[in-house]
């Protein structure tokens, strides 16, 4: 099989700049899938953040400032992004205008007017592909769960519960960064941190909410900055939404949690849904294990709870016994990414990435959850 090369230029070469050079680094892990991603340009405004990848990715020739030097290079054809959200908007936009596929970071836009502007841009440029990263649906219990639901066998679905939980940010000593400024992270605070990742399987199966109740809460309200000096910490922590879905052939209550200060979690994201003939829960905190619960009228109801095998959407080398990770996710969500790229429709698994469709259905919830946290009300959206 002959393998395409697709030309990678990263901007923002921070956390998620990082775990994407990685990823493309052992795609060996993968099994043939005729695509394969090469990093060649690196950009950040802060040139110490590009050591890293010059010691590290052999192919990087080209080293920017300026993301605009990667946008005008003829040799480079898709860019990932992870830079802060107050940058989404122009940058994504730049990227797109300037003919190179996208992979963007959450929340894709510090709010609801950016996420538009990045949408109206991309329906000008059709034939660039433009995907969201979230990367927790390629965890094998996760995407078990989507077979499922893609089969119906829920049944008639009783409630849905999707939660992403950190708890770093109960030490009110931690410094304050970037993501605790409205500023820079936006309004949305743990929302447009955490959200895109619980609202995710939801929007790709059209479970939109027609109403949010929002509880948002603060927790933590000052943090030390770098020098020591108390400084306000803006941003919501904590997010409960309380949603009405109503799809065609059914209602039922959707709850969205999104937690920067949840003791005893690290990065738990979970979703458990109940239904009449099948319920069934998965959480990253015990990645191995899926629980589900098949049900016919007048039988036992018993959870059982399976080591999922290491079952990704994409082949690995790796043995079937072995565990699932958060780097692991990470690769699978890239291969999708490739695979897309290089396929179209007709890429080897289903699942594709976040689209820009499902980032503007996570801002209409979270603005919504905003006005609700205001007024104290219900928000309808249709
Ligand atoms: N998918 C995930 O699981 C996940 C996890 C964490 C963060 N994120 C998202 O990734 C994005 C980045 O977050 P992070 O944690 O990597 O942040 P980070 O602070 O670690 O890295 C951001 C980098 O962007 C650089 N930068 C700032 N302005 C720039 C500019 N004008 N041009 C080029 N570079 C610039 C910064 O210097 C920094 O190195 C955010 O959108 C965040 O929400 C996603």
């Amino acid at each position: 099989m002959t393998t395409r090369e697709i030309r990678f230029g990263v901007i923002g070469c921070g956390l998620m700049g990082r775990e994407f050079a990685s990823a493309a680094a052992r795609w060996c892990h993968l099994k043939e899938l005729g695509v394969q991603p090469r990093i060649v340009a690196v950009c950040d405004e802060n040139l110490e953040a590009t050591e890293w990848f010059v010691r590290h990715v052999p192919g990087v020739r080209l080293v920017s400032q300026d993301y605009r030097e990667l946008l005008a290079d003829p040799e480079i054809d898709a860019i990932y992004c992870a830079v802060p959200h107050h940058l989404h908007a122009q940058l994504y936009a730049d990227i797109i205008r300037a003919g190179k596929h996208l992979l963007g970071e959450k929340p894709f836009g510090i709010d609801a007017d950016s996420n538009r502007e990045i949408l109206a841009v991309m329906e000008q440029h059709p034939d660039v592909l433009v995907r969201c990263s979230s990367e927790f649906p390629f965890f094998p219990g996760a995407y078990r769960i989507q077979q499922w639901i893609r089969e119906g066998a829920f049944g008639q679905i009783i409630d849905v519960e999707v939660g992403f939980w950190h708890s770093s940010d109960l030490d009110p000593h931690k410094p304050i960064n970037w993501k605790r400024r409205i500023a820079t992270n936006g309004e949305y605070g743990c929302m447009g941190d955490l959200g895109l990742h619980v609202v995710h399987i939801p929007a790709r199966f059209g479970w939109m909410p027609a109403s949010v109740r929002a509880l948002l809460k603060k927790v933590v309200h000052e943090r030390p900055d770098r020098d020591g000096h108390m400084v306000p910490c803006e941003t919501w922590d904590n997010a409960i939404l309380a949603c009405d879905v109503r799809t065609d052939d059914q209602d039922f209550p959707l709850l969205l949690s999104m937690k920067r200060v949840a003791p005893g979690h690290a990065n738990t994201w979970f979703i458990r849904i109940r239904g009449t003939e099948l319920s069934a829960e998965f959480s990253t905190k015990n990645p191995k294990q899926l629980a589900y619960l098949p049900y016919t009228s007048g039988q036992e109801q018993a959870w059982r709870v399976i080591d999922v095998p290491y079952a990704s959407a994409y082949p690995t080398i790796t043995g079937a016994i072995f565990e699932f990770g958060f780097s692991d996710s990470v690769l699978q969500m890239w291969a999708a990414f490739c695979d897309e790229l290089a396929n179209g429709s007709s890429m080897a698994q289903p699942f594709y990435c976040a689209t820009p469709a499902e980032t503007a259905a996570s801002h209409t919830i979270f603005t919504a959850a905003l006005e609700s946290q205001r007024t104290g009300q219900t928000v309808l959206l249709r």
